[in-house]
């Protein structure tokens, strides 16, 4: 089955097809939840099934819909609603926390964490289904299959519309994966309205482009809304903000009033993820029971929605899915290339010596990164001789490349990934007795792991030392001289990855 054992840590593990099936299962589970038809959905009944729902952050609608569905499915629930109480308050790391609820045999985790890439780790480090329940300021996607569920039982459709995303946009983990799943569907016209502080991530908006999403950004809420059929509102997320005087800004111009409702489209909805922040409305309350409020029947979507999730990963439904499933991208280890060596006569316009003797020569490297290497390949500590140089080759002297020549030294291939990893496309040469042996050019690996000082660039991410989690930075190839963390996604120069 397509769906048994899966985790669901982003929203990019579904196909397209995989989150229309869930849709339509979670709205036969609707069907089926309003008319109290046990037989249809308690699909776990008999079957001694334990779900942990693990939440180190504050939740009403994610953690009680979660345990609602599972005690619709039949499933028995243990776990945590904060850390309060918990040896995470003794210090206990998340790796140990979750080696606990596999060791008890719980049959699946929820988890929301404040650490982004949190669930990814967890997916990773365990083998049973891990559901992000939110993972810091990156995800929340069982709140994008709900929203996406609403959006589709509003319009009719999930393609071809105007969609606005207004509020927190920077630190918006709903709105940012909403942004995501979008990208897959046709026609999609975006609306974004925020404080300038609290605007899309510009890598996100950069993917959002590259999907051929039409993105506008307007300079009021009344603009954004009046030209979208669908208004995705967030509040200010103050928790995740290092300065406060942001929240402040931000929050005066954020709600969405009735004098704005006056102005939509006649067949507008207004959705929100919740909860809405008394002190700081991102929703005038007077607009609850408004026609066109979706928030609450948005937030009952969380029912069908995560039975249907639940009952996927557990393998109770889903042996009738035809379409496209999710194939996990092979990781190749290929990076080294052989090139022929072609002597060349000593060159007289260049100021470097060559290595007499032995030892390698790593070439065209990427411009300053000589330093970094010498530093990664612990080149001083093992009392090496080494001559580092950005230079610019008489040939091209617009390029300015980077040399790094080690005497009396071997890479071993675990270096030449690391050297791969900072500086894809450079040349590696070995000398051997003054001659050149050996010649690679080494390409960015697809996965990149183990090298020393490595560290993602975000500092909320769980891979980061200071959270103390011991979890192992770990990059994958994400373009030419690009690499997105392994956990968090984030986005990266290689030359920022030591
Ligand atoms: N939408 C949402 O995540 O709400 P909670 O924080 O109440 O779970």
């Amino acid at each position: 089955m397509a769906f048994a054992n899966r985790d669901l840590t982003g929203i990019q593990d579904f196909t397209i097809d995989e989150t229309m099936y869930v849709l339509d299962k979670a709205t036969e589970m609707k069907h089926a939840l309003l008319h109290k038809d046990v037989q249809r959905y308690r699909l776990a009944d008999g079957r001694d099934l334990l779900a942990a729902l693990l939440f180190y952050e504050n939740s009403t609608r994610t953690r009680t819909s979660f345990e609602v569905a599972a005690q619709r499915l039949g499933m028995n629930v243990t776990g945590f609603a904060s850390v309060e109480g918990t040896s995470v308050k003794k210090g206990e790391s998340l790796r140990h926390t979750l080696d606990m609820y596999e060791a008890y045999l719980c049959d699946c985790i929820i988890m929301r964490h404040p650490l982004d890439g949190s669930a990814r780790f967890a997916a990773d480090h365990l083998g049973i289904p891990i559901f992000n329940a939110g993972d810091g300021k990156h995800e929340h996607p069982t709140q994008t299959l709900l929203d996406l569920f609403t959006i589709r039982e509003h319009l009719g459709r999930l393609h071809n519309f105007d969609l606005g995303i207004s509020g927190d946009l920077k630190y918006g983990r709903t709105a940012h994966s909403l942004a995501i799943a979008l990208m897959a569907f046709e026609g999609i016209r975006v609306h974004l309205f925020s404080h300038p502080s609290l605007a899309m991530p510009q890598e996100l908006l950069d993917m959002m482009a590259e999907s051929g999403m039409e993105i506008t950004v307007h300079e009021t809420l009344m603009d954004a809304a009046r030209n979208t059929d669908v208004l995705y509102q967030t509040r200010i997320q103050k928790e995740r903000m290092p300065d406060l005087s942001e929240y402040d800004k931000a929050k005066t111009i954020s709600e969405f009033t009735e004098k704005i409702m006056e102005k939509t489209r006649p067949h507008f909805g207004l959705m929100h993820p919740l909860p809405v922040d008394k002190g700081a409305p991102s929703i005038a309350s007077a607009l609850d029971k408004h026609p066109k409020a979706l928030y609450k029947t948005q937030a009952g979507n969380g029912v069908p929605t995560r039975l249907t999730e639940l009952a996927l990963a557990l393998g109770l439904m889903g042996d009738d899915f035809t379409g496209e499933p999710f194939r996990e991208s092979q990781c190749s280890e290929d990076f080294i290339e052989v090139l022929p060596i072609r002597e060349k006569p000593l060159r007289q316009d260049v100021s470097i010596r060559p290595i007499r003797n032995n030892g390698v020569v790593v070439d065209h490297m990427a411009p300053y990164m000589e330093e970094i290497l010498t530093q990664v390949l612990k080149v001083r500590e093992r009392r090496d001789i080494y001559r580092a140089a950005t230079v610019k080759p008489a040939s091209r002297p617009e390029d300015i490349k980077g040399m790094l020549m080690i005497e009396d030294r071997r890479l071993t291939e675990h270096e030449l990934k690391i050297v791969a990893s900072i500086s894809p496309g450079c040349t590696v040469n070995i000398i051997e007795n003054g001659t050149v042996t050996g010649k690679f050019r080494l390409s960015l690996p697809d996965k990149v792991c183990d090298v020393p000082g490595m560290m993602c660039a975000n500092k909320g991410c769980i891979s980061r030392p200071e959270h103390q989690e011991s979890v192992s930075p770990r990059m994958m190839k994400a373009g030419d001289r690009r690499v997105s963390c392994f956990y968090c996604g984030q986005i990266m120069h290689t030359n920022q990855i030591v």
